[in-house]
């Protein structure tokens, strides 16, 4: 279970991080945007309270935009990142065009 509340978490003490930890923090800092957006948007969908549930979006949505800063800044410390994003983006849009050919065949 991720200790998203340890301020400290991942972190070596007594010295600054290396650029590898630096990642690995910050893909820790997304998982806890994730998180946290996750949370938000149950919350929204447990309320009824129109007020309540426009806050919490707008909340969720601004953590959707931490993740894109964080993911951009991983892009910028390590430039094989966007390679491998995108190899996942064409595996995802391959599969997708062949389920789009099956249901076109049905
Ligand atoms: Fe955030």
């Amino acid at each position: 279970m991720p200790t998203f509340t340890d301020p400290f978490n991942q972190m070596t003490p007594k010295r600054t991080m290396t650029k590898r930890e630096l990642v690995r923090a910050l893909r820790a800092d997304i998982a806890a945007e994730e998180d946290a957006t996750s949370l938000y948007e149950a919350h929204v969908d447990a309320t009824n309270d129109p007020l309540a549930k426009k806050v919490l979006q707008d909340i969720a949505n601004e953590e959707r935009v931490h993740v894109g800063e964080l993911q951009r800044l991983i892009s910028i410390l390590l430039e094989d990142e966007d390679d491998w994003l995108a190899h996942g983006t064409a595996e995802v849009d391959e599969m997708a065009a062949e389920v789009a050919a099956e249901a076109g065949e049905a």
